[in-house]
């Protein structure tokens, strides 16, 4: 069995491709007769801000930015129907499973995608103009249809991100998890160790987590640096959580 034997990736099909009918499409390019990866894990996401914030936390910057977010958390396709704004997230495995999705992807930009990778999947998105108040254009935002991982990784962020390890059946996590032997709750961008009023519990004595999320916890909860933000931890324990304010 060669190394990357169980390589994973996270690929998003995002709420243009829902839009459009294509879910269909998608899955059966991205099949195992096709590919040779299986599913490892799959979820209905309505993408809250923390989410779509903590996904495209390096485009932070960029002038796209406020637009990638309203795109990836359905906003933009359904502006007047909160109720169908989703995307499915799921995560593929087997050899070079990175590079082969990406390669059935395309390039990011669909104009690109259609002169160099036609038949690839990017090759069926737009792109839409970016507006200012005043209506000059800006900038433009790529409706591309899916996300795939670029590394593996950014698929071991971004699985972590979106799927606890109890999303996965056992023999598919390839990435070391620990069982909890302490509460948290979260509120309001805070970390509690004990029962908070309007909170969310985000992990309790007994659960299983990702070990690298117990050790940022534990490391935020004592002010020490850790690897990352309390907000990625939180991100995936409050997915489809209608108590979090948007
Ligand atoms: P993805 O992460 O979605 O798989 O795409 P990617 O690696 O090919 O591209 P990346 O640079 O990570 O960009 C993430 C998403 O941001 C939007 N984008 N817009 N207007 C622009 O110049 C621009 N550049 C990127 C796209 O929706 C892209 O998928
Ligand atoms: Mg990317």
């Amino acid at each position: 069995m060669g190394n990357n034997e169980r390589e994973q990736t996270l690929v998003l099909i995002k709420p243009d491709a829902l839009k459009n009918s294509l879910t269909g499409y998608v899955l059966s390019q991205l099949s195992e007769f096709h590919t040779g990866l299986r599913f490892a894990a799959a979820k209905i996401v309505h993408v809250n801000r923390l989410l779509a914030a903590e996904h495209y936390a390096e485009h932070r910057e960029k002038a796209f930015y406020g637009s990638l977010l309203e795109y990836i958390m359905g906003e933009s396709h359904y502006p007047d129907e909160p109720h169908k704004r989703r995307v499915i997230a799921l995560v593929y495995q087997g050899p070079d499973a990175v590079q082969k999705v990406r390669d059935i992807v395309g390039p990011t930009n669909p104009h690109v995608a259609r002169e160099r990778k036609p038949g690839s999947i990017r090759a069926l998105g737009t792109i839409v103009p970016i507006k200012d108040a005043a209506g000059n254009v800006i900038g433009e935002r790529m409706d591309n249809l899916i996300h795939a991982s670029a590394t593996p990784a950014e698929a071991e962020r971004e699985i972590k991100l979106w799927f606890t390890p109890n999303d996965m059946p056992p023999c598919m996590r390839i990435y070391p998890t620990a069982e909890c032997d302490a509460l948290y709750y979260y509120k309001a961008g805070r970390l509690y160790t004990s029962y908070v009023a309007g909170g969310v519990c985000l992990l309790a004595p007994g659960d299983l987590a990702w070990t690298s999320d117990l050790e940022a916890l534990r490391r935020l909860q004592a002010g020490e640096p850790a690897a990352c933000t309390l907000e990625t931890v939180a991100a995936k324990y409050l997915i489809n959580e209608d108590r979090l304010e948007d």
